[in-house]
């Protein structure tokens, strides 16, 4: 194998392992913090199913962001719903067989891809242009709407500018999951494709992109408003054996 592919390999187990220990690990610790209070924001559910239904409404549908931001939902709404059809996409060069369905994904796929670009230049323009968004907006939230974009516009240059051999991408990517490394495609745009992926993964587990795990484990969304129901216990007022204590999931 040549050394760049060799360098590509041992960078893709590092950057997968950063992000898998550090996601992990970061949503463990939010997970085992003990919650003093009743802190779910009101009006909210009493039962677990309630809670289900509410944590659903929030993940698939945004909708308190709906609420407080029509135009940011509809911008962060449909820039998720494109990110989600592409990566189901991209679901064809991990599997094998690959499943019909993620087969027929291919064109609606590129469409998202072409499309996402939209929601993300608006997000961006956004923290640009509001004085209050600018005010509370850092380096970083620029820059990880950046590099998303870069990946968007190296992976349409794979499509519109200089094909890539989607074998040989197929191959190194079973290649990497299978522990077996094999050779990199030769294509700039794929280098330069995968290298902001690489960067994607391990940037995320320290970055606010963690909100997609965290919001599962945020106090105020997966709390039950059950306080005048049942007894909540401050779980540092008892030890762990008088078996009240209430971390996720539990209150
Ligand atoms: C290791 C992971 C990835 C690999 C191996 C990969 C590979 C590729 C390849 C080979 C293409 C060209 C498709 C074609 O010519 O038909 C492509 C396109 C694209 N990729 Fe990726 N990609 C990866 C991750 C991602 C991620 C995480 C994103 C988004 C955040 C992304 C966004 C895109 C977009 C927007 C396109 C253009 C539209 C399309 O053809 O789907 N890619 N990718």
């Amino acid at each position: 194998m040549d050394s760049v592919s060799l360098i590509f390999n041992v960078l893709a187990y590092l950057a997968l392992a950063i992000f898998w220990v550090g996601v992990g690990y970061r949503l463990w610790v939010w997970a085992e913090t003990p919650v003093p209070l009743k802190i779910p924001t009101t009006p909210a559910p009493e039962t677990l199913s309630g809670v289900t239904a509410r944590m659903a409404g929030e993940v698939v549908l945004f909708r308190s962001l709906f609420r407080g931001d029509k135009a940011l939902w509809l911008g962060g709404w449909t820039f998720h719903g494109a990110l989600l059809l592409i990566l189901l996409k991209h679901l064809r060069y991990f599997l094998f067989p690959v499943p019909a369905w993620i087969a027929g994904l291919n064109h609606i796929g590129v469409y998202a891809g072409e499309f996402i670009l939209i929601p993300l230049l608006f997000l961006l323009v956004r923290r640009f242009t509001l004085e209050q968004v600018r005010y509370i907006s850092v380096l970083s939230d620029y820059l990880v709407l950046l590099l998303l974009i870069g990946i968007a516009l190296t992976g349409l240059a794979m499509k519109f500018v200089a094909g890539v051999d989607v074998v040989a991408v197929k191959a190194f990517m079973l290649g990497i999951i299978t522990l077996s490394p094999t050779a990199m495609p030769a294509s700039t745009w794929f280098l330069f494709h995968f290298s902001l992926v690489l960067l994607l993964l391990v940037y995320f587990p320290f970055s606010k992109l963690l909100h997609a795990g965290g919001v599962f484990v945020s106090p105020t969304r997966n709390q039950r408003d059950d306080g005048r129901i049942r007894r909540y216990v401050n779980p540092w007022d008892y030890p762990a054996e008088s078996g009240e204590v209430t971390t996720f999931g539990g209150g």
